[in-house]
């Protein structure tokens, strides 16, 4: 039986994520899933976290709201994929609350890591690939977009993501490949087709 292997794709808005998560999973057949919103209640509690008219939310919660969605993705999609042999190709994962919450907002990392080891269970994704494009082509691409409430947050805090997830891949390069996404599509594509068959397999 196959193993299935949980590969997560990290990075801005407007970096491409979506796009080669999706033609990832076609290309080696694989669920695709999403974080936040990939279950039903995940859509709910998405709707809280981007809400523009939400103002008052405190970081500790916006960051167990995250962890919330998690568990219940979890549960629901990555472990049951999983168990079934299947690959899991996720648009955003655990780490996107590491960068977001704790470098972004600035809760403590290891408190960050502390409730997201409850809420994945184990499942920390087994390839992370970093889309990581200068900050011209991420404005470039978010031009004219409706914003939600992350957007809406000024340069210094999207530096700081930034920063954060290189950090991460830094720190732990046998688990993250960095792939430039402001290349061509196909060049984005071909590089995280390498970097899954190098480090996968696959
Ligand atoms: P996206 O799904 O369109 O990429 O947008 C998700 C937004 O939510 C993005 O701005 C990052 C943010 N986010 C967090 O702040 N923490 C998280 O754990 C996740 C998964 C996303």
């Amino acid at each position: 039986m196959t193993i299935g292997r949980y590969i997560a794709f990290e990075g801005a808005e407007g970096c491409g994520k979506s796009t080669h998560a999706a033609r990832l999973a076609a290309a080696i057949d694989a669920v695709l899933t999403r974080e936040t919103g990939g279950t039903a209640i995940g859509r709910r509690i998405r709707e809280i976290l981007h809400d523009t008219s939400v103002t008052n939310l405190s970081d500790r919660a916006e960051a167990l709201l995250a962890a919330a969605d998690r568990a219940q993705h979890i549960d629901e999609v990555v472990a049951p994929a999983l168990a079934a042999g299947r690959h899991v190709v996720s648009d955003r994962s655990v780490y996107s609350t590491l960068a977001y919450q704790g470098y972004g907002r600035g809760l403590p990392l290891p408190e960050v890591r502390h409730i997201n080891e409850w809420a994945v269970d184990g499942h920390w994704p087994h390839l992370v690939l970093l889309l990581d494009a200068p900050t011209e082509v991420l404005e470039r691409r978010m031009r004219g977009r409706q914003l939600d409430r992350f957007e809406q947050e000024g340069d210094a805090f999207h530096q700081r993501v930034r920063d954060g997830f290189r950090d991460m891949a830094r720190t732990e390069p046998e688990r993250w490949v960095v792939v430039d996404g402001g290349q061509s599509l196909e060049q984005v594509g071909n590089a995280v087709r390498a970097a899954v068959a190098d480090r996968l397999g696959l």
